[in-house]
């Protein structure tokens, strides 16, 4: 391994109070996580579905130990994980796509699948086309609307699961983009629709199933659709580093589909596109047994306790199946947020089509905490 003559503390003074937590203590653990941000700025962040526990104590033990590999391209770092993410996902190494973030995933469809270099149109020679439910995840949205795509939102149904036979209808040979659980309504399309809408789709049609939160969905009717990849060669599957694996600032995240499909992406990715580090810590979190098992146990008790608390509110949550929630808030929700804000709680941003709900990011127990006064206040 290479070495660099700085010390490891004079590098974490440079990276400022984060590096210095993962460097000053290796070993922290999920049921002491490091000092909240919350401590030094004041801001309670319920605003990005992200996972304040943080990454896996092996995963910052690994970054440390790299440090001295940060002068070589990170070619050879990410062959180690793109055998563990074979390996744990039951497929062959050639059917793994490595993404700065699943974001980066997302572009790439979106470009391979609507862009210009399929000539911005579609099999049958119109311009290329979207599909998405109305609300999701809006980034894709953005990046096909650059590349000139036409977009057909299909609202979701009563109980906020994918429209799937009118998507269905709208697809043909263009793209359908399948968020599940849902950003932002966390909630689920049942396991049994999805696999009978992938099995019927037609074979032009590429279907993105976009499973972000996957690992906090513990619902019988959800289940992840990697395993239908090997019967389906319009299939593409992404995950993300940046939720379970508390890792969203070091972006990692990846794909898994045929090796056919994933031949058509990786000429729209940038070369070496995933940064040392994030590989470093993306490999050592998948040997973690503990980091997916605390992540949901915690979440679950913070999601439980604001649960409760709302309930005593008489405010109605969509039913929940990620680190989030989105519940009715009877009002427009924009004056709330903003009102939040001003007393330092950040939540999620107005999703148009669900203009009096407000999403919200599960945090720790007192992030939570103060959350429910804050919003005790807003609304009193
Ligand atoms: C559904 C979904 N997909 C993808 C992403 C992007 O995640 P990342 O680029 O951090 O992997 C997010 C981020 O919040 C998301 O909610």
């Amino acid at each position: 391994m290479n070495t660099i003559s700085i010390s490891r503390r004079k590098f974490a003074q440079l990276l400022g109070v984060g590096a210095a937590c993962a460097v000053a203590r290796p070993t922290l653990s999920l049921a002491a996580p490091p000092a909240a941000e919350t401590a030094a700025t004041g801001i309670v962040r319920l605003s990005s579905n992200e996972n304040p526990y943080g990454p896996s104590a092996t995963a910052l033990k690994a970054m440390t130990d790299a440090f001295g590999l940060s002068c070589r391209y990170p070619d050879d770092t990410a062959e180690p994980l793109i055998d563990a993410l074979a390996k744990h996902n039951g497929v062959n190494r050639d059917q793994i796509l490595l993404g700065d973030g699943s974001g980066e995933i997302l572009k790439v469809c979106a470009e391979t699948f609507t862009g210009p270099l399929n000539n911005g149109k579609n099999a049958a020679g119109g311009r290329g086309k979207l599909v998405v439910a109305d609300p999701t995840f809006e980034a894709i949205l953005a990046h096909a609307k650059i590349y000139g795509a036409d977009i057909t939102r299909v609202p979701l149904t009563l109980t906020f699961a994918h429209d799937l036979p009118k998507m269905t209808s709208a697809a043909k040979e263009g793209l359908v983009y399948i968020c599940n659980p849902n950003n932002p309504t966390a909630s689920i399309t049942p396991k049994a629709d999805l696999a009978a809408f992938i099995a019927k789709a037609p074979r032009q049609t590429m279907i993105l199933v976009d499973e972000a939160y996957h690992h906090y969905a513990d619902s019988p009717d959800y289940e992840s659709v990697i395993p239908l990849i090997k019967d389906n060669p319009n299939l593409i599957v992404a995950r993300t580093f940046s939720k379970i694996y508390g890792m969203a600032g070091l972006r990692c995240g990846y794909c898994v589909a045929q090796r056919e499909v994933i031949e058509r992406m990786r000429p729209h990715q940038s070369w070496d596109s995933v940064n040392l580090m994030a590989l470093a810590a993306a490999t050592a979190s998948l040997n973690d047994p503990d980091q997916v098992e605390n992540g949901r146990r915690l979440n679950s008790e913070a999601k439980a306790f604001v649960i409760g608390e709302l309930d005593k509110m008489g405010y109605e949550q969509i039913p929940s199946q990620a680190n989030f929630i989105m519940f009715n808030v009877k009002r427009p929700v924009v004056p709330l947020i903003q009102a939040l804000k001003q007393r330092n709680v950040q939540v999620g941003r107005l999703f148009p089509a669900l203009p009096n709900h407000m999403r919200l990011t599960i945090g720790k127990k007192t992030e939570m905490e103060a959350f429910v006064a804050a919003f005790r206040q807003v609304t009193a």
